[in-house]
């Protein structure tokens, strides 16, 4: 966490399931969160960005077993992938929690506690359908039957009857509450289709539901009664209270960055962050989370992704392909963030070459070598800003904002294409300009023209460090900007003429496909 003087920004991803090793779905989640941690920081916000893994439950018990291994030394190994590929992708999380830490457990039994003490949970019985796959229960009227004749969730999850001694919270009373914060809070879930979705979904009425097991042993167990697990998702959700301190409201991370300001969730996983999850928290009488946004899913090459199919994408396979920033550009340019996308090889070749290796790459190789070759090595002298020279730098200067507004809305791919929009129109502006002819009938304009190209190359690449950190770096790095002068408030300080720059290297190369 860095200080800042524009307030705290505190972002979650949902923990994940250690049942399986990290998929697209995760490292797209991750990065999102990585992009706009990464933003806010450089906006001078004081981010807390924290991601981590879900232990508990039958489905990682079931996988353990599976393995042949004790469950805790299961959960340690699978951990380890997602913590791996956090520094893989270059992930900039503060923090990295696990469900089967001690300070959880305290957090998870202390917001039962309360709970329970408010009159929120009772002891009865459980008798209905369940499906491990998704940690979730299911009434009657939404299962099908497959042509094997088991009974299927809306999921595709197989379901089993469970019938067992059972706590529920009182879930219940919480529908007109809800229906109130969703028309009081319209921002509290994104995008808009899910808002409607959870609507309908609470208008159709809310049963009280069970949060406890008795028929297995991995997870957390309910104060006072040994007998009973926590459900999964209450100690899941927890998660995001006890990374921050809870149940020490007192803590200086707690006080400043509780509430979240936003938990980034697949579509799948809206009804326990934008449902369940505030009801538990004002039962509890503790602050709501300010924002729920929920991605798509991505095919793969127009099919949906299974193990069955065996057509899972491996992040790490795409990076070694690609390279990372390539990636992490193509998974927010490529589909607009909150609706479904399709993975193909083709359409990451052509973002690859062209958005990245002929747009940004050529532009700062072909201006900066000019400005190295001709400008002796240093950032030239300007004249007078011709009307041309005045419209680019402008359209350059409003990135941010447009950025600002588009990221807050996690329209990712908007405030991308509002840069590559500024990119364009620079290519555009080198060819009419042509500085390799005034380099012969007027040198001083030259300077000028390859002064405006620079300090535009500037501004993206100062804008475009969340998305990819490590390109971008270079980039400044050879404009010889420190480190200092790459945050957001030096985006209005010009760079100063006669700066020596050092020599270009290529930053996007060209993606050649293998014969
Ligand atoms: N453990 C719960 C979350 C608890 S949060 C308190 C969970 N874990 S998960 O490992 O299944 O999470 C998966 C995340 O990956 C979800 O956000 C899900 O939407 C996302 N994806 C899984 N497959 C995906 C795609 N094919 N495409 C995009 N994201 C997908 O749910």
């Amino acid at each position: 966490m860095s200080g800042s003087d524009k307030g705290a920004f505190y972002i979650t991803t949902p923990i994940y399931y250690v049942n399986d090793k990290p998929h697209i779905g995760h490292a797209y989640t991750t990065l999102a969160c990585d992009v706009l941690a990464r933003f806010k920081r450089l906006d001078g916000f004081d981010v807390n960005f924290l991601t981590g893994t879900d232990e508990h439950g039958q489905k990682v018990e079931a996988s353990a077993e599976k393995a042949g291994i004790d469950p805790q030394l299961f959960t340690d190994r699978v951990s380890q992938n997602f913590r791996d590929l956090t520094e893989i992708c270059n992930y900039s999380n503060d923090d990295f929690i696990r469900t089967t830490e001690e300070r959880h457990k305290i957090a998870c039994q202390k917001l039962w506690q309360v709970l329970e003490d408010k009159g929120f949970i009772y002891l009865g019985s459980y008798a209905g359908w369940y499906a491990v796959r998704d940690e979730a229960f299911y009434t009657e009227t939404e299962l099908t039957k497959s042509a094997e004749g088991k009974f299927i969730a809306p999921t595709g999850a197989e379901v089993e009857w469970v019938e067992e001694p059972s706590y529920f919270f009182k879930l219940s009373a919480f529908e007109e509450p809800l229906l109130k914060l969703y028309q009081e809070q319209p921002d509290f879930i994104g995008p808009d289709s899910r808002r409607n979705e959870v609507i309908s979904f609470v208008k159709g009425g809310l049963r009280d539901l069970s949060v406890s097991r008795t028929t297995f042993k991995w997870g957390i167990s309910v104060p006072g009664n040994d007998e009973h697990i926590m459900y999964v998702w209450l100690d899941a959700l927890t998660n995001y209270l006890t990374a921050v301190g809870y149940p020490d409201e007192d803590v200086v991370s707690y006080k400043k960055f509780w509430p979240a300001d936003l938990h980034m969730v697949g579509k799948d996983i809206v009804r326990f962050h934008a449902v369940y999850w505030p009801a538990f928290l004002m039962a509890a009488d503790l602050p709501l989370p300010k924002r729920v946004f929920a991605h798509g899913w991505w095919t793969n090459e127009g099919q949906k992704i299974s193990k069955s199919l065996g057509n899972t994408i491996d992040p790490l396979a795409l990076i070694e392909q690609f390279g990372l920033d390539q990636v992490r550009y193509f998974m927010l340019r490529e589909v607009p963030f909150g609706k479904d996308g399709d993975y193909s090889t083709r359409a990451m070749i052509s973002r690859v070459n062209g958005d990245l290796a002929n747009d940004i790459g050529n532009l700062a190789q072909r201006v900066l070598s000019m400005v190295f070759k001709n400008c002796d090595g240093k950032i030239p002298e300007h004249g007078t800003f011709s009307a041309e020279d005045q419209e680019l730098l402008a359209k350059a200067g409003g990135l941010l904002e447009k950025m600002r507004n588009d990221f807050d809305k996690q329209s990712f791919h908007r405030g991308l294409e509002s840069v590559w929009e500024v990119i364009s129109t620079a290519n555009k502006y080198v060819d009419e300009q042509a500085p390799w002819t005034l380099r012969k009938t007027d040198p001083p304009r030259m300077g000028t023209v390859l002064y405006v190209l620079s300090e535009v190359i500037r501004q993206i690449a100062v804008l475009l460090q969340p998305v990819m950190p490590q390109s971008m770096e270079k980039m400044l790095g050879q404009l010889s900007l420190s480190a200092d002068q790459r945050g957001f408030q030096t985006l209005g300080t010009p760079l100063v003429s006669g700066t020596e720059i050092s020599k270009p290297e290529g930053v996007f190369p060209r993606y050649v496909e293998e014969e």
